[in-house]
């Protein structure tokens, strides 16, 4: 499964690069505007100097020939940005447009296994079902990648699945057990990820052996 890092914070991004395992970034408007960013060029631009991976550039536009501008002039930014664009029907025709010109799609605020089924069909590169707005609402977000993933097994789409909305490290063993192909993780949760208790005790019982043995060693008349 691979890891991306769900934001547009730069140092964050740098941060997590040297932790061995990122795969790519997903950005948003919100995520953008965390950041006081209105225009997303540059910190895209910027992004993309940190990850060789995808890197997720949402459009703004919400009619299909809008869309398709916007997005050329973002695929333009850097070879690996991927393209984010609202699953709705000119989301859907945009896509078509833009993946038969071989950029990479992002269909993005995917709630249905319907949505998803439309976006592989739309020759989409990645679909972002949102697990953790589910979950706002009462429904199992988890369930709809699980239909998900078993649906592009049935046809064998190509489009890869990247859970998104995460916010626990449960989302993220759930997508693995799932198979899901990437989950996009805020940085607060892929902190966690490599946290446990037993993790810390262990070694701090194992440091505090080695310094008993190396004052032994050292004063052996003090024991
Ligand atoms: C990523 O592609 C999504 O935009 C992001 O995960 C949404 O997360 P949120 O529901 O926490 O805003």
């Amino acid at each position: 499964m691979k890891f991306f890092l769900d934001t547009a914070n730069l140092e964050e991004i740098k941060r997590c690069a040297t932790f061995g395992f990122l795969d790519g970034v997903t950005t948003n408007p919100s995520l953008m505007a965390r950041e006081g960013i209105s225009d997303q060029t540059a910190r895209i631009e910027e992004i993309c100097r940190v990850t060789e991976g995808p890197v997720s550039a949402e459009v703004l536009a919400v009619e299909t020939e809008g869309m398709v501008a916007e997005a050329k002039t973002l695929a333009d930014i850097a070879p690996n940005v991927a393209v984010k664009i609202p699953l709705t029907l000119p989301g859907l025709a945009a896509t078509r447009e833009l993946s038969d010109h071989g950029l990479a799609v992002n269909l993005t605020l995917v709630f249905s296994p319907l949505q998803a089924l439309l976006a592989a069909k739309a020759g989409a590169a990645f679909v972002s079902p949102f697990v953790g707005r589910l979950d706002d609402i009462g429904a199992d977000g988890m369930d709809l990648v699980e239909s998900i993933v078993a649906i592009y097994n049935n046809y064998a789409f190509e489009t890869e699945v990247i859970v998104a909305s995460i916010r626990s490290p449960q989302h993220v063993l759930r997508a693995a057990l799932i198979g899901a192909d990437i989950c996009t993780v805020p940085f607060k949760v892929i902190e966690t990820l490599a946290a446990h208790p037993l993790t810390e005790k262990g070694l701090a019982a194992f440091l505090a052996d080695h310094r008993k043995a190396a004052d032994k060693r050292h004063n052996p008349s003090s024991h």
